[in-house]
């Protein structure tokens, strides 16, 4: 709820300028500052104060994605994660922030006991963020997870996804069996929501001159998601005009489920590396 607790964050201060920002709630990122430029889209009508989850930056979804038995994306968005420790390293500063299991989701319909530690390391070009999923229940259990990195983009127009050539993929607004991408480039003329599965190598968000890249470790599948005007229309925390201004390109294991036994763990995650063809960095 709306306790004022939620509203608690982190700002991180990296190097060159580079920073981020953290909200307990959810453990959300809600910016990334890199080379002067902020490179997370958040709603400027998004909420902030534990209401719902946040429309922006890296939401985390666990342990379900999409609908399902839980709540959509499953409960790690909308619970208050704490803050273990940050420091400074070599080339930047580490953050981690920790949930487990409590009352609440031991009585959802996801009743195991588990622990997650969330590592979020800024350096000057990059920010990565890894999750280490532990079983600490006396039973196995199984979950899908991702990051719902919201990216900020001049113009939806001009933006490319590179990396998905050859890649199959699920078309969830117009349905029909699995589909392979053609094309070198994707581009995003309307609203979009597909599961590329098993995707192999690095994804890149290219726009003018920059792009941020993607690499990720035991995430299998990537996301692709823009609610253009019509679900823009719909969602009561998202401006009506925006969604030029973003594309989700989402690392997660979606298309089939992780299973972990009891005291066995998984650490998983993405590297948002910024690489820009004029920049002094
Ligand atoms: C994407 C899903 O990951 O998240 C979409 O593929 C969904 O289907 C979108 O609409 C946003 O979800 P939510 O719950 O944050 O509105």
């Amino acid at each position: 709820g709306a306790d004022g607790v939620s509203l608690e964050r982190v700002v991180i201060n990296g190097p060159q300028g580079a920073s981020a920002e953290v909200y307990l709630y959810g453990a959300t990122i809600t910016s990334w500052k890199c080379d002067g430029k902020e490179r997370l889209f958040v709603s400027k009508q998004a909420k902030l104060d534990g209401s719902k989850p946040v429309r922006g930056g890296i939401p985390l979804v666990f342990p379900q994605f999409g609908p399902g038995d839980l709540p959509q994306h499953g409960f790690a968005r909308t619970r208050r994660w704490t803050l273990q420790y940050a420091e400074e390293h070599g080339q930047g500063v580490v953050v981690n922030l920790q949930l487990k299991d409590n009352e609440d989701t031991r009585a959802s319909k996801w009743p195991y006991k588990f622990d997650l530690l969330y590592t979020i390391d800024l350096t000057a070009t990059t920010l990565s963020t890894i999750i280490k999923y532990e079983n600490v229940d006396s039973q196995p259990f199984s979950f899908t997870s991702l990051m719902h990195t919201y990216l900020r983009v001049p113009d939806i127009a001009s933006t490319t996804v590179t990396g998905l050539k050859d890649v199959v993929y699920v078309d969830k607004i117009k349905g029909g069996g699995d589909l392979v991408e053609e094309r070198d480039a994707v581009t995003v003329n309307a609203n979009e929501d597909r599961v590329y599965v098993d995707v192999p190598g690095i994804v890149k968000v290219n726009y003018g001159n920059e792009s941020i890249a993607i690499r990720r470790f035991n995430f299998k599948d990537i996301v692709l998601w823009n609610p253009w005007a019509e679900k823009a229309a719909e969602m009561s925390d998202f401006a009506d005009d925006e969604y030029p201004q973003m594309i989700c390109v989402e690392a997660g294991t979606v298309a089939s489920k992780i299973s972990l036994n009891p005291g066995q763990t998984i650490s998983c995650g993405q590297i948002l590396t910024f690489e820009g063809s004029a920049s002094h960095i």
